[in-house]
C-alpha cells in the first residue's frame, strides 16, 4: 500500500469512529496486522479515559470504576495512585496486561473474575472468586448487616448460624469475621464452590465449616451438626426463562447459582419446606428477587413463621426477608411463649387471605424489569 493510501486509511479509521488520530487503538481488531502499531506513549490518564469511553459505549454499567480497577491491577498500584500518576507514561508490560484485561471485560466477563477477587462487607473481607461461584453482590452485605444487628451479643451460648447456598462463603465468612464467638457452617451442593469457600476461610483465617448439601438436606445436616438459631440464604431466584435475556455478565456465573426454576422460587420453596420441619425452627434471613416479597412472605407464614419482615436493597426494592418464629426463651435468650406465637401465625394467615382477595380484585401492577430480578 502506498503511504498516501495508508495515511488516508488511518485518518478515516480513527476520525470516522470519533476517536483522535493520536489515540491508536490499544484493542486491535482481528486484522490488527494491517493496523498501525499501538502508540507507545500513553499516559495513565489517557488510557483511563479511552477505556472508560469504550466500556460506556458497549453498555458496561460502571465504566469508570471498572477501568480504574483493571488499570490499578495491571500496574500493581492502588486506584488512588492512578490519579497521582495521571500524566506518567505507562510502560509496555503494564499496557499489555491491561489490554488483555480490557479485552475480557469488553467480552463482558465480570471484573471480579478478571481480578480473581472481590471485596465484601465494607471491605472487611477480600474474597477469592472464580467462575465456580457467584460474584458476591452489595445487597448481600445488607443481609449480613441485618443478621448481625439481630444476633444477641450477650447470648448464654454461642449463636449457631447456617448459610445455605454459601457459594464463595461470603455470608458465612462475613458473619464469622464480625462474630468470632458464633458457630457457623456453610453448605452448597457444588463441590467446586465449597473449595472456593474453604480457600477463603483459610486465607482469612476464619473458623467456618463448609459441608456439601442442598436446602432439602437441612434436617439431616442438623442431626449431624447442630440446630441452627439462624438460617441465612441467598439462593438462586431467577426464573429459568429470564436467564437467557439477562445481562451478558451473568452468562459467566454458574447456572446453579442463578436458576431458580420456572417460577424462580424452586430453591427458596425447597428451603422453606425444610426449615418448616426443624424443631425448634431457626430465624430465616433470605435475599430474594425484586418481585418475590409477597410470594416468599406467604410461603414463610404457611410454614409457621409468625413475624415476617421485608427490607429494601440500596435501590429501594424489596429484596431482603426475615422470618422469625417466636418461641420459648432458649439458651440464646431469645423468643416468647409458643401460644402467643401460634395466635400470631393464625392472625397472619387471615391477613394473607384478605390480602390475596384484595389482590385478585386489583388491576395488574407494573411488570418488574428483568434487571431487578438478577441476584445480588
Ligand atoms: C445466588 S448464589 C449465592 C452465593 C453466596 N451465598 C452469595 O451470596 O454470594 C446461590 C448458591 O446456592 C447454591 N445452590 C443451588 N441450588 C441449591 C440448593 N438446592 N440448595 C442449596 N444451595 C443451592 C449454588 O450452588 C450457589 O452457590
Amino acid at each position: 500500500m502506498h503511504s498516501a493510501q495508508r495515511a488516508h486509511l488511518l485518518f478515516t479509521r480513527y476520525v470516522s469512529r470519533g476517536e483522535l488520530l493520536r489515540f491508536a487503538d490499544p484493542m486491535p481488531s482481528p486484522d490488527a496486522r494491517k493496523e498501525p502499531r499501538p502508540r507507545r506513549d500513553w499516559t495513565f490518564g489517557e488510557l483511563l479515559d479511552w477505556t472508560r469511553g469504550r466500556f460506556a459505549e458497549v453498555g458496561i454499567d460502571s465504566p469508570r470504576l471498572d477501568a480504574e480497577l483493571l488499570l490499578a491491577e495491571a500496574a500493581g498500584c492502588a486506584r488512588i495512585d492512578l490519579y497521582l500518576r495521571r500524566d506518567d507514561l505507562v510502560d509496555a508490560a503494564v499496557r499489555n496486561r491491561f489490554r488483555d484485561m480490557v479485552r475480557r471485560r469488553l467480552a463482558r466477563e465480570p471484573v471480579a473474575y478478571i481480578l480473581g477477587r472481590r471485596d465484601f462487607h465494607a471491605l472487611e473481607l477480600e474474597l477469592y472468586v472464580d467462575a465456580n461461584v457467584l460474584v458476591p453482590r452489595p445487597e448481600t452485605e445488607l443481609l449480613v448487616d441485618w443478621i448481625l444487628e439481630d444476633l444477641p451479643a450477650d447470648a448464654a451460648r454461642p449463636p449457631v448460624v447456617l448459610d445455605v447456598g454459601t457459594g464463595s462463603g461470603a455470608i458465612a465468612l462475613a458473619i464469622g469475621r464480625a462474630r468470632p464467638d458464633a458457630r457457623i457452617c456453610g453448605i452448597d451442593p457444588s463441590e467446586a464452590a465449597l473449595e472456593v469457600a474453604r480457600r477463603n476461610a483459610e486465607r482469612l483465617d476464619l473458623h467456618v465449616e463448609f459441608r456439601p448439601g442442598r436446602a432439602a438436606d437441612l434436617g439431616r445436616l442438623v442431626q449431624t451438626w447442630a440446630p441452627p438459631d439462624v438460617v441465612a440464604a441467598n439462593l438462586p431466584y431467577v426464573a429459568s426463562a429470564d436467564l437467557e435475556a439477562a445481562a451478558p455478565e451473568l452468562s459467566y456465573e454458574p447456572r446453579l447459582a442463578l436458576d431458580g426454576g420456572p417460577s424462580g422460587l424452586d430453591v427458596i420453596e425447597e428451603l422453606v419446606a425444610a426449615v418448616g420441619h426443624l424443631d425448634p425452627r431457626p430465624d430465616v434471613y433470605l435475599e430474594i428477587g425484586a418481585d418475590q416479597a409477597d410470594a416468599v412472605t406467604r410461603l414463610l407464614r404457611a410454614a409457621g413463621y409468625a413475624g415476617v419482615d421485608v427490607r429494601p436493597d440500596l435501590a429501594g426494592r424489596s429484596r431482603l426477608v426475615r422470618a422469625r418464629r417466636a418461641r420459648t426463651r432458649d439458651a440464646t435468650g431469645r423468643g416468647s411463649p409458643p401460644a402467643a406465637a401460634d395466635e400470631e401465625v393464625e392472625q397472619h394467615r387471615q391477613d394473607d387471605g384478605q390480602e390475596q382477595a384484595r389482590r385478585q380484585g386489583d388491576v395488574q401492577g407494573e411488570p418488574v424489569p428483568l434487571e431487578d430480578q438478577i441476584p445480588g
